[in-house]
């Protein structure tokens, strides 16, 4: 079947199907009064087994790696591949776009281009990860890390709120850790990777669009900041002779904001999202805090500035209140441009289907910026209400839905085509 003249009947149909397999997905979770979806957990399994009856059931092969990433192969029988995928996790109390709206619309895609009957240069892989939120373990992105041949040894010994390891949470996922670096592609067998994902921010709302394109995916430093004071009575030990590490830690916050606030207008930003004050009782002065405290801008030179600008403060707030700080870096990864040649094909097929092909970075991570580490990578962002995410209020509508997959369609076409006049090594 050719691609269809009646593109609005694609669009209806699609992001009707999109909702309903995004509705069944988000309804996989470990808590019934929120969507919290961890990696290696028994929802983990049973979604990446949901994922992959959809995977089966538009004509692929479906395999499993090391880190329970699924993957659905379309003409598994071509050598060259070209990869579509998002992931399957969750952050606490997530929405259910984030992540599985880019697992679907590439399952939906592919049988979009069998039904088109094209005969491309390359099979393609859709790829449902399980890592990125970094939610259960303080790794993040290493499912796609693992396909890209770079996954972190160190990960293995992280361990989750139960004290269970990375590693054994993978035995205990009935995988194998010996088994990991087989989750590695080739890069010579790889044409390119593709991630739709919501927007989560307001500029495609604000512009009335329902499509971008991303130029590059912020870079971003996770770390943990830890006060060591002095616990005490809190009714007898005067203000002034206090070693309080919770009054300490929040002055360093501070600082982390202001630090941001100087650089605003490069996109930076700085988060504290969990906290624990040690004993943790109303009338105990914490003797010891730790937090977590990240930093992400569009430059990885004024990101690591306004990092030492912090911990510089830091040692001050510590020196006038005879405390201990220290700064674990818990994962960094610099700023990562999307292939130019891929952005403008992009551009290209939204323009096609009547609408302007905004470009914009992205401030949230994604496992595109792993993936470009293997193959030329473009991400395209779908509309979402209110730029609302990591929240249940997140939505997308069936419309943009159905429109993301009718383009990404179209994108494999067009990005095909261009590939085939080169020179493809490898093809079956
Ligand atoms: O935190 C992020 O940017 C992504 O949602 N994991
Ligand atoms: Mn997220
Ligand atoms: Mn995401």
């Amino acid at each position: 079947m050719a691609k269809t003249t009646d593109i609005a009947a694609d669009v209806a149909r699609l992001g009707q199907r999109a909702e309903a397999m995004l509705a069944e997905l988000g309804a996989i979770s470990s808590d019934p009064s929120r969507l919290v979806r961890l990696f290696l957990t028994p929802e983990h399994r049973r979604a990446a087994d949901l994922v992959a009856s959809w995977m089966r059931d538009a004509g692929m092969t479906v395999t499993e790696d090391a880190l329970g990433t699924m993957r659905g192969h379309w003409r598994p029988e071509v050598k060259k591949r070209f990869l579509i995928g998002s992931h399957i996790d969750t952050v606490i109390d997530a929405g259910k776009y984030d992540g599985p709206l880019g697992v679907v619309c590439g399952i939906l895609a592919v049988r979009e281009i069998a039904a088109r009957g094209l005969d491309l240069p390359f099979g393609i892989d859709v790829l449902a990860f399980g890592d990125e939120e970094g939610s259960r373990f303080r790794s993040t992105l290493s499912s796609s890390l693992a396909c890209t041949g770079n996954f972190d040894q160190s990960f293995l010994s992280l361990t989750d709120n139960d004290g269970i390891t990375f590693g054994d949470a993978i035995v205990a996922y009935g995988k194998r850790v010996e088994d990991i670096p087989a989750a590695a592609y080739d890069p010579a067998h790889v044409a390119g990777y593709i991630e739709v994902h919501i927007e989560q921010g307001p500029v495609l709302e604000a512009e009335d669009l329902p499509l971008g394109v991303v130029t590059g995916i912020i870079g971003q430093s996770r770390m943990r900041v830890t006060l060591k004071g002095e616990a005490g009575h809190a009714g007898t030990v005067p203000m002034r002779m206090r070693r309080d590490a919770l009054a300490g830690a929040a002055e360093i916050m501070l600082a982390a904001e202001q630090a941001a606030l100087r650089s605003e207008f490069d996109g930076m930003v700085a988060t504290v999202g969990q906290i624990e004050a040690l004993p943790g009782a109303s009338n105990v002065i914490p003797g010891c805090v730790n937090f977590s405290l990240e930093f992400r801008s569009t430059t990885d030179e004024k990101r690591e500035n306004a990092i030492q600008q912090v911990k510089t403060a830091a040692q001050h707030v510590a020196s006038r209140r005879m405390l201990e700080v220290t700064f674990e870096q818990l994962y960094g990864m610099n700023t990562t441009a999307c292939t130019p040649i891929m952005q403008d094909q992009l551009a290209d097929v939204i323009s096609g289907l009547g609408y302007r092909p905004i470009r914009m970075p992205s401030g949230a991570g994604h496992d595109a910026q792993v993936m470009a580490q293997l193959c030329p990578t473009v991400m395209m962002f779908v509309r979402c209400r209110g730029g609302i995410s990591h929240n249940p209020a997140e939505f997308a509508s069936e419309s943009d839905m159905g429109l993301a997959i009718v383009a990404l369609t179209d994108f494999v076409e067009a990005f095909s085509k261009a590939t085939s006049e080169l020179v493809i090594p490898g093809r079956a």
